[in-house]
């Protein structure tokens, strides 16, 4: 721990609960609404979903996105079933994990020398099944960090209402204290109504926007674009305007699917989600799909891509089917490193 981590955290005031109204959450709650933060990117992205995944009258958050994935979810069950393989997969998908990663960086600014910032990912929340979020609260009780984000698909599936993403993702963050609070962005499953509730019950997004937040005389911004993989209305420009020149640049994004994009722009650090890991692996193999276009190295875990790292999350939730082999359900907590000079 560095002189001034040890000093914050010995400092009460320093840390709040995540969603508590600190000077700083109650500024990003203070922002005109979501809709006209870049209202013709708001426009183009409810056209989509209205294609993709227009809501119709008694959708459930268990009904498939098409009939055909519909179709393959249920063969795939019938034959984890067939093979006695079924209840060992719910019983990974609850096995929760903390994983605690070190991040060194050559351009790493002394103020950030320590800083910890806690991933959660893919949390798919389920409605029918709040004891979730409370497993998950329960991993992640008494931990202190310098900022949470979240990475997308915060819904179980892809329909049905969403107002049960609020309440579970409090209790979900009950126990965290924060310096500076918690922010997200959309992922594939998440509408622009999921957006706006969030908003409402002062969880903030970046849709297109970053934030500047101060570590001593150095800057940490964090930018956040709409989902690349499905609704791709990112505007990574966007996510950088307002930077100060110095800024160390971390990316949230929900996909692997930005990345060349985020380096050219000076993100030294990507955080994303959306693969699951594959959700299902077979030793030797891997994951059986990953529904990314990425490279094969991007699906999960840590990876680099020029001056930039970046780390996929394998998620805390599973969709499609409540089942994971080989790729546990994570929450991570990265600290941020000065790397030693090469030699
Ligand atoms: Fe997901």
């Amino acid at each position: 721990m560095t002189k001034s981590n040890a000093k914050a955290l010995s400092d009460p005031t320093a840390y709040a609960y995540c969603l508590a109204p600190t000077p700083w959450m109650t500024a990003l709650r203070q922002r005109p609404p979501l809709t006209e933060r870049h209202p013709e990117l708001t426009a183009k992205r409810i056209q989509i979903e209205k294609r993709f995944r227009s809501l119709l009258p008694g959708q459930s958050e268990t009904d498939p996105v098409t009939l055909g994935r519909g179709i393959l979810m249920a063969v795939l069950r019938l034959g984890l079933k067939l093979l006695r393989l079924y209840e060992k997969g719910r019983k990974n998908a609850l096995d929760l994990r903390l994983n605690e990663e070190e991040l060194f960086f050559q351009n790493l600014p002394p103020g950030l020398e320590g800083v910890r910032i806690l991933h959660l990912s893919d949390l798919h929340l389920p409605r029918r099944f709040p004891a979730f979020a409370e497993k998950a609260a329960a991993l992640l009780d008494g931990l202190t960090v310098d900022l949470c984000v979240m990475t997308g698909d915060y819904r179980w599936g892809y329909f049905g209402p969403v107002d049960h993403a609020p309440e579970q993702i409090s209790t979900i963050l009950s126990g965290v204290r924060s310096r500076y609070g918690v922010v997200g962005v959309f992922g594939n499953h998440d509408s622009f109504i999921m957006g706006e509730t969030l908003e409402k019950e002062g969880i903030p997004l970046l849709f297109n926007e970053g934030i500047a937040l101060p570590f001593g005389a150095d800057t940490l911004w964090v930018g956040g674009i709409d989902d690349p993989h499905i609704f791709r209305c990112t505007d990574l420009k966007a996510a950088t305007a307002g930077a100060p020149e110095n800024a160390w640049k971390l990316l949230l994004a929900h996909s692997p699917e930005k990345v060349r994009e985020a380096e050219a722009l000076g993100f030294s650090l990507y955080l994303c989600g959306h693969t699951h890991g594959g959700q299902i692996r077979l030793p030797v193999i891997g994951a059986l799909s990953y529904n990314a276009s990425c490279r094969r190295s991007q699906i999960l875990g840590w990876w680099q891509y020029k001056n930039m790292q970046g780390y996929t999350s394998a998620g805390l939730g599973t969709t499609d089917l409540p089942v994971r082999y080989l790729c546990p359900p994570e929450a991570t907590l990265f600290t941020l490193r000065k790397a030693p000079k090469l030699s």
